[in-house]
């Protein structure tokens, strides 16, 4: 009996057993401070243009209301979405995955969740690809905190992380074709929350016709009013670069 005999042998721990549990407690060490490493984004946050998040924000507005009190749309109204309970909302009907949840959406979680929701949620009935680039993200995720009651200020004294250049205003979040330049975040984020862009690269027409287009796509299509300021940017937008040929 082998075994037994080692362990009863006074030599025990042998010098393998030593290092067996060495590499066991330098495992177990980095299991358990390992998440602790996971970077949160507040620093990103705290560096982010809530206003160029509004501009993201038009792709949610599609399904989402964002205003106290509105009703809620395909989505649930997302006011006071930030430090909410998860699946909360009352008088909206969650898919059974979603009911599931039982978290909190702080800056972190919505930031997961926004990144891959069919990720974060398997089975979700937000049928929504997710915001890849972080920078995007940062900028949304400050806009949704100024969707609230009570804002969360951050303090000078938190820790600002400089923010990497946005890639969807160097054209990578709507693919290479899409050209960058002035309106090119916001026109990409309102015109494929429905379709593909592709639709749009293959039309040419005057901006007269891109401005009865606009029209047509929020009275027939369901698209939401833009504001003055961010029409005469898209409007700009599309106009330059898709014109008549
Ligand atoms: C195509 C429609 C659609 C789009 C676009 C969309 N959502 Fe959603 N969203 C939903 C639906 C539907 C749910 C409910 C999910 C469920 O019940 O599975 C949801 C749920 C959520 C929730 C969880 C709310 C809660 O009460 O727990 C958040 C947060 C959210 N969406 C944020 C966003 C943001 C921010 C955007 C834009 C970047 C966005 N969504 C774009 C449809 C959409
Ligand atoms: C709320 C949903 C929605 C949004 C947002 C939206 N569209 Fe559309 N769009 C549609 C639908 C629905 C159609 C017609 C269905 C189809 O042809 O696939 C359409 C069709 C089109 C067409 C083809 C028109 C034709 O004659 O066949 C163009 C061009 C277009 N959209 C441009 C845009 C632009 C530019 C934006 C952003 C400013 C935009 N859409 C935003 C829903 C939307």
């Amino acid at each position: 009996m082998p075994k037994i005999r080692s362990i009863l042998n006074p030599r025990f721990p042998t010098r393998a057993w030593v290092s067996k549990i060495l590499c066991l407690t330098i495992l177990l060490a980095f299991w358990g401070i390992g998440p602790g490493f996971a970077q949160s984004v507040i620093p990103l946050v705290t560096a982010a243009n809530p206003d160029q998040g509004k501009q993201i924000a038009l792709v949610c507005q599609a399904c989402h209301s964002l205003k106290p009190n509105e009703p809620h749309k395909v989505g649930p109204n997302l006011w006071n979405i930030l430090n909410a309970s998860q699946a909360s909302r009352s008088g909206f009907a969650y898919s059974p995955a979603f009911q599931k949840l039982t978290g909190v959406w702080d800056f972190d979680t919505l930031d997961q969740f926004l990144t891959n929701p069919a990720n974060y949620v398997e089975g979700t009935k937000m049928v929504f690809p997710g915001i890849a680039d972080s920078t995007d993200r940062a900028h949304l995720l400050a806009y949704l905190n100024q969707l609230s009651d009570n804002p969360v200020v951050f303090s000078k004294s938190e820790k600002v992380m400089p923010l990497p250049a946005s890639q969807s205003g160097a054209t990578t979040a709507f693919g290479d074709d899409w050209p960058s330049g002035p309106g090119s975040t916001m026109t990409g984020y309102a015109c494929s929350a429905c379709h593909s862009l592709a639709i749009v690269k293959q039309q040419g027409l005057t901006r007269a016709d891109w401005d009865e287009l606009l029209d047509w796509m929020v009275d027939e299509q369901g698209m939401d009013v833009l504001p003055t300021d961010q029409r005469t940017q898209v409007l700009n937008y599309l106009s330059q670069h898709f014109n008549v040929p």
